[in-house]
């Protein structure tokens, strides 16, 4: 027996009673089960993730203010990371997801890199002549447009236009920070090379594909469920559920308590909601998050339409999705 160990032996067996074993039980890393300092088990989902609430009006404020003084080497890094503000956390949105906002300025680009996290953008405002290139794939960016940048994907962005451009991020990093497989890679070229430029790609849905007409108008509207339209992105991204609800003026949408997080980006009109015990009125480029285990209710003051990300299929693939009755 090595020396070590026989003297743990020594320490163990020199115990009178079980005040005097908890320390020294403790020193060899083992806890006592039965009197562990916190449950491990509990009856329902806990969150320490609060429902919140990101004005973009206040965002662009400060992306515009910061963009005053921040040169191009950094604009890949202009954004603002929409943080949950719980214990010493300073970049999830919630506990799977980060949500950003982005602007570049006219002549700038975020340069090449890949990483595993899985990233999509969603445009809020851009002129013709910013785009992304996605492994060689030019994919423009216009107002209203969703890009897909799976994980793995060597991916930039440009901005070739005469006007800022400005979008969310959203990225699974506090996933994979969870699961930790986390690689990233920047690129060696500093302008990552076109090689097509198709005018149709599975990582891009374009905004007229998803601005379809609202199903009803005024009165009747409040009496038909929302429009819900799947995004046909899973097979890309494994991680996230991506979709685009079409709300009519005065129209009311109830998201019943479940084990999913969830974003809400406002791509068109206004409204009020009810996330958790928090109200907020949102409207265009707002990003709204709920974490698990939280009901919500939206009501629209306008024909308004809100892209979702939740992380559904990851819970689903585990077995983990529930919802409350
Ligand atoms: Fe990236």
């Amino acid at each position: 027996m090595n020396k070590s160990l026989s003297m743990a032996m020594d320490s163990l067996s020199s115990a009178k009673n079980l005040d005097d074993l908890y320390p020294l039980i403790d020193q060899q890393f083992f806890t006592a089960g039965w009197h562990k300092k916190r449950a491990s088990l509990w009856p329902s989902p806990r969150t320490e993730f609060r429902p919140m609430h990101w004005s973009y009006e206040l965002g662009k404020l400060a992306l515009d203010q910061a963009g005053q003084w921040m040169d191009t080497e950094l604009a890949e890094r202009r954004n603002l990371l929409l943080f949950n503000p719980v214990g010493d956390n300073d970049y999830d949105t919630v506990r799977t997801l980060v949500a950003a906002f982005q602007m570049i300025k006219p002549g700038e680009y975020a340069k090449p890199h890949k990483h595993t996290p899985n990233a999509l953008r969603f445009v809020l405002e851009a002129q013709p002549g910013a785009f992304s290139v996605v492994d060689g794939v030019l994919l423009p960016m216009r107002a209203g447009d969703i890009l897909l940048t799976p994980g793995g994907s060597m991916h930039s962005h440009y901005n070739e236009s005469e006007s800022c451009a400005y979008w969310i991020d959203i990225l699974d990093v506090p996933l994979v920070h969870l699961l930790e497989p986390m690689f990233f890679e920047p690129s060696h070229e500093a302008i990552q090379a076109v090689e097509s430029t198709p005018s149709e790609h599975p990582y891009w849905f374009k905004v007229e594909e998803l601005s379809k007409a609202w199903p009803m108008a005024g009165e009747a509207a409040q009496e038909v469920p929302i429009d819900t339209q799947i995004l046909d992105s899973q097979s890309h991204i494994l991680t996230q559920c991506l979709s685009y609800h079409h709300m009519n003026k005065m129209q009311s949408w109830d998201i019943a308590k479940s084990t999913v997080s969830r974003l809400f980006c406002i791509a068109e009109g206004s409204g009020s909601a009810q996330l958790g015990g928090v109200q907020v009125e949102w409207k265009f480029g707002d990003v709204l998050a709920l974490p698990s285990w939280h009901a919500a209710q939206f009501k629209a003051h306008q024909n308004s339409r809100i892209f979702e990300v939740n992380d559904f299929p990851v819970l689903d693939k585990l077995g983990l999705y529930r919802q409350a009755l």
